[in-house]
């Protein structure tokens, strides 16, 4: 990502900020047992800003009338941290790297933060974080409050990640060309996986075809934990275990994507183990399929999310009925919730450097947002019906389908940024066949 991008970003944010000082830390590192960490993933509101990598450092947005500054703290370079883990950047290769006005060691912020502080009314921090450096900002406001020759001092601290996550909900043209590549690499991954499925396979194998071609080609990890679910396992919607057989004559739903640059892609496609759809669960299929299809086509600028996902709990309440499976009028249906035991989640979220992006869903009134250009999100419906489930006909029973493609907001109405991958029940057939 283009330094000009990180630039954009700070500024944008600074014009978001009232007079006052923002604090935001990087993620820390996390232990997994006893002496070894977990790979290390930023805090994404930290990289949105900077794009620095590395733990235990800070960022620091000054901005008052007569001018604005960004300070940020790294890890300083030490000779043994580069021997066992691999060099720092450090102050002096930061200062080169970075657009940001000063640099400083992490082990400086704490003699430096009631300097930072001081004659400042608003401090912004994460206000959901308990980083041990947000406490030593409040501390320092504190001991600035009773300091005597203080003439202005902290009588607000604000949340900052409320206003950089309503930026981050808008994504500019590099953004969307990292999404791409982390879709074109899943692309590939979904691909191979209905490729080299065949029953007696382990869930867990096809997980390993995918996170072949993730690591192969670069991404660091998966967006998140990969569900790979053989017939009725599909109707755990978070079902990560992924250790049981396939079995002849089921579907498996796979729900897998990689991270690219730490921005998200989340695609799910559900494929039959064996390569051809029986009749049942082609009738089912097709039914989620046109759901998404329609939902997908309803999106453009000024349409609310709130909207789009009520019509979305229409159309599958309406295949719920086409079905056989409810049985009544849809006002009726919808109002008693009788089609969320099947149609349990929400029709898609925002995506970007999380997979659920946690950027606002509703306006400052509480009115749900509308779509804009440049706003990304999954859409995702399903249709789980579980094998125990005698209020479903027995032939949809153990049968779990989700479809999920990411689409991009224009301002002719949308791009389908995972239409290359392979949808309709005769190119899921084609695919598994090859
Ligand atoms: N992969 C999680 C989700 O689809 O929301
Ligand atoms: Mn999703
Ligand atoms: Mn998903």
């Amino acid at each position: 990502m283009n330094e000009t991008h990180f630039l954009n970003c700070r500024h944008n944010l600074l014009q978001l900020m009232e007079e006052g000082v923002a604090i935001i830390t990087s993620a820390p590192a996390k232990i997994r047992s006893n002496d070894t960490e977990y790979s290390y993933r930023q805090n994404s509101d930290f990289y949105y800003l900077c794009g620095f990598n590395e733990d235990n450092s800070i960022l620091v947005l000054i901005k008052t009338h007569e001018f604005t500054k960004t300070i940020l703290f790294v890890e300083a370079y030490n000779e043994d941290h580069a021997l066992w883990n691999g060099a720092r950047l450090g102050v002096e290769g930061s200062r080169e790297r970075f657009s940001v006005d000063e640099v400083y060691a992490s082990a400086e912020y704490s003699g430096m933060i009631k300097e930072l502080l001081r004659e400042h009314v608003n401090l912004y921090i994460d206000l959901y974080c308990d980083s041990p450096r947000i406490i030593e900002a409040e501390s320092a406001a504190q001991a600035l409050h009773s300091m005597r020759g203080i003439k202005r001092y902290v009588r607000s601290i604000r949340d900052i990640s409320y206003l950089i996550r309503s930026l981050r909900l808008i994504k500019s043209d590099e953004e969307i060309a990292i999404i791409r590549q982390a879709i074109a690499i899943t692309a590939e991954a979904h691909h191979e996986a209905m490729r080299v499925c065949q029953s007696h396979m382990r869930e867990y194998q096809l997980q390993a075809a995918m996170s072949y071609i993730f690591l192969n080609s670069g991404a660091v990890s998966e967006a998140y934990g990969a569900i790979v679910a053989g017939g009725n396992n599909a109707n755990t919607l978070h079902y990560i275990d992924n250790r049981d057989e396939l079995h002849e004559g089921d579907l498996v739903l796979i729900d897998a994507a990689c991270e690219w640059e730490l921005y998200a892609s989340d695609i799910t496609r559900t494929f039959p183990i064996n390569g051809k759809f029986s009749d049942a669960q082609k009738e089912v299929y097709e039914k989620v399929l046109e759901v998404q299809l329609r939902v997908i086509d309803a999106i453009k600028p000024n349409v609310k999310r709130d909207w789009l996902q009520n019509y979305s709990e229409e159309l599958l309440c309406d295949a719920l009925i086409e079905l056989g499976i409810l049985v009544g009028e849809r006002k009726a249906l919808i109002e008693a919730k009788e089609h969320k035991k099947y149609a349990p989640h929400g029709i898609g979220h925002w995506m970007g450097l999380d997979v659920h992006d946690p950027c606002p869903y509703v306006d400052e009134s509480g009115e749900s947002l509308a779509f804009e250009a440049g706003m990304v999100m999954t859409i995702e419906p399903g249709l789980y019906f579980r094998a125990d489930d005698e209020s479903v006909p027995e032939r949809y029973r153990g049968i779990g389908i989700r479809i999920e493609d990411n689409i991009l907001v224009t301002e002719e109405g949308y791009e389908n940024l995972s239409e290359m991958i392979v949808k309709t029940v005769n190119e899921i057939e084609t695919m598994c066949q090859n």
